[in-house]
């Protein structure tokens, strides 16, 4: 099988992509990090049921990573990352550097709303901020049709969903179910930074979710006894330092009542590793609306 085409540069992938356009294609966009598994994967392929052309990027965005992040140790992996782009079909590979996407010191920014206060932004200053910038100049870059987020990152998924309604972009950002091991553990590119140990305690945050939606499916509606109970079981586990547990509304704001489409979010440090999950606590059924 013929590999994705390779376009490093911002003029390159435009030129490449006014002329898909230009063939009356479809573009469906699967912005990445890199270090690329199985959840991509599924980005991949959803982009690939829905679209025409299909074009991935890899770029670690220095902007999103705050001082004593893990920006310079965050996994690289570009052949293997493109050995996954051609086995799900996707038609081009985006890969610009730091200095293609930031000849000058940035200077605009797309602000953050009340959206990004809570969960991981109350930890993270600044990291949502230079998520929504770095998504919105890939998408003036790309100008794909169709763009897909994992919903493992739920608030970053809430404020680009956000940011497209509220600019007006004309994209559909679609959300994709988050991809499990067969333990519970949510795939994510540092979950590779775990040590043994670590990456058997990691189901606790799976275990805490399910706990909390058992409870909340079997009647319970109160945020408070579910947080309790969820504290209870995360912090059973003596390897992990819980940042943070709450149920949050579909704009990530707390809610003292579990009503249709409220999930439950977590954030524990395994030593130097934060791992986050989340989960809806009970569906919103969408034949009744
Ligand atoms: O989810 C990610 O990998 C990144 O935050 C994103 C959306 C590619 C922006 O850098």
């Amino acid at each position: 099988m013929s590999g994705p085409e390779l376009s490093k540069t911002i003029p390159e992938t435009r030129e490449r992509l006014q002329a898909v356009r230009n063939a009356g294609k479809s573009i469906g966009f699967v912005p990445t990090m890199g270090a690329l598994h199985y959840g991509h994967a599924r980005l991949i392929e959803a982009a690939r049921s829905e679209n025409d052309f299909v074009a991935v990027s890899i770029f670690v965005n220095p902007l999103q990573f705050g001082p004593n992040e893990d920006y310079s140790r965050y996994p690289r992996a570009l052949a293997a990352d493109i050995d996954l782009c051609r086995s799900r079909g996707a038609d081009l590979v985006f890969t610009p550097s730091v200095d293609d996407m930031y000849p000058e010191k940035q200077l605009t920014f797309a602000e953050v709303g009340k959206v990004g206060d809570n969960l991981c932004g109350a930890f993270r200053p600044g990291h949502f901020r230079g998520v929504v910038t770095v998504v919105l100049k890939l998408l003036n870059i790309v100008q794909p049709d169709r763009a897909y987020f994992g919903e493992k990152d739920i608030q970053q998924l809430a404020l680009i969903r956000r940011m497209a309604r509220d600019l007006a972009l004309p994209v559909r950002i679609a959300g994709v179910p988050t991809v499990r091991e067969p333990d519970g553990l949510a795939l994510s590119s540092r979950n590779r930074y775990l040590s043994p140990a670590e990456r058997t305690a990691a189901t606790v945050l799976y275990r805490a979710l399910l706990r909390s939606r058992d409870l909340a499916q079997a009647g319970e509606a109160g945020a408070s006894v579910i947080k309790k109970e969820a504290l209870r079981v995360l912090e059973s586990e003596p390897l992990g330092k819980v940042q943070y547990f709450d149920l949050v509304d579909e704009n990530m704001q707390p809610v003292d009542r579990v009503t249709p489409g409220i999930r439950a979010a977590v954030a524990v440090w395994f030593g130097s590793t934060r791992l986050i999950d989340n989960m809806e606590l009970v569906r919103i059924d969408k034949d009744s609306q």
